[in-house]
């Protein structure tokens, strides 16, 4: 089986081929923008055409939550078109597709987690460009899955780990917001989970469950709660201060609540889900 992993040079591209060579039985090819642009239309056919793929797995994305709010049709380019390309290519090709989305399809108005089929109403561009190129996916072929994942961090790519990292190294002291609740996500965790779900939907004896899927580390934490574990394991002393977002003002607005329940991913493929805290100090 082939399984094309678009966006290959990103964290969650990068965080697939760390963990490829324990699916000796699948061929992997591996994707980055340059190799593959998903909004070029023509391009993604060609490949298609060209290659045999059995399975996509989508980790392109335009990920600048704040650059988005100027830069709409860049955006909208790379997270809805480039989904609906890869979705008609897949349909054409026989190919399943798993697409990435995000807890920022949300506003963040709940008080408990977000079950798959909650009501969305993305706060900004980048999240109204992630749900649109859901129903993209969702519009143009049947067999999907999209998992909806949050706070995404590895020891590949930019991220809040490392940004925390940098800072501590440059200051004495730090002010983060300790006002927005969510589940901070592990790219290699991730990409463990989108594999299970290949090899699940590998197995003939089993019975597909297409369609959307939350996927996240396991419990509950604020910004100023994930910077403080970073530091703590690290063994960084720094002055952290807890802050209201209104004190952090940002182009995009971003939920205050985005607890994703992950009860149906780990009903319906097996999947063991480990604590932020576990996964965190593994990666450091
Ligand atoms: N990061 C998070 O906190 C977070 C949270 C929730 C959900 N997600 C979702 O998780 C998925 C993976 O995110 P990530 O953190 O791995 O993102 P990332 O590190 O920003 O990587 C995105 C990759 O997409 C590539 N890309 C951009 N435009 C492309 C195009 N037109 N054609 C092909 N590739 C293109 C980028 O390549 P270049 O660098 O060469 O442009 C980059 O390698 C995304 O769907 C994202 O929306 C992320």
């Amino acid at each position: 089986m082939v399984i094309l992993v678009t966006g290959a040079s990103g964290q969650l591209g990068q965080a697939i081929q760390f963990i490829a060579s324990n699916y000796l039985e699948f061929k992997f090819i591996f994707a980055s923008s340059e190799d593959l642009d998903i909004i070029n239309q023509e391009r993604v056919n060609y490949f298609f055409d060209t290659n045999r793929i059995d399975f996509c797995i989508n980790a392109a994305a335009y990920t600048a939550v704040d650059k988005a709010e100027s830069e709409i049709e860049k955006a909208e380019s790379i997270n809805v078109f480039g989904p609906k390309n890869l979705a008609v290519a897949c349909k054409n090709h026989n190919a399943k597709l798993i697409h990435i989305s995000t807890d920022f399809v949300f506003d963040g108005s709940s008080s408990k987690p977000y079950s798959e089929t909650d009501t969305t109403n993305p706060l900004g561009i980048y999240g109204k460009t992630k749900l649109d190129g859901e129903q993209a996916v969702i519009d143009n072929m049947n067999e999907y899955f999209i998992i909806r994942t949050s706070w995404v961090y590895s020891q590949f790519g930019n991220n809040f780990m490392k940004t925390m990292l940098r800072l501590a190294s440059e200051r004495d002291s730090l002010s983060i917001v300790s006002d927005q609740i969510g589940s901070p996500t592990n790219a290699v965790d991730l990409a463990g989970a989108i594999m299970q779900i290949v090899v699940k939907s590998q197995d003939s004896t089993s019975s597909i469950q297409y369609g959307i899927y939350n996927f996240s580390n396991e419990g509950i934490a604020s910004w100023y709660d994930f910077a403080t574990e970073i530091f703590r394991i690290n063994n960084v002393t720094i002055n952290v201060t807890p802050i209201v977002s209104e004190a952090f003002p940002t182009p995009a607005k971003r939920p205050k609540y985005s607890l994703l329940d992950k009860s149906k991913i780990k009903n319906t493929f097996g999947i063991e889900i480990k604590t932020w805290q576990e996964s965190l100090l593994q990666t450091i």
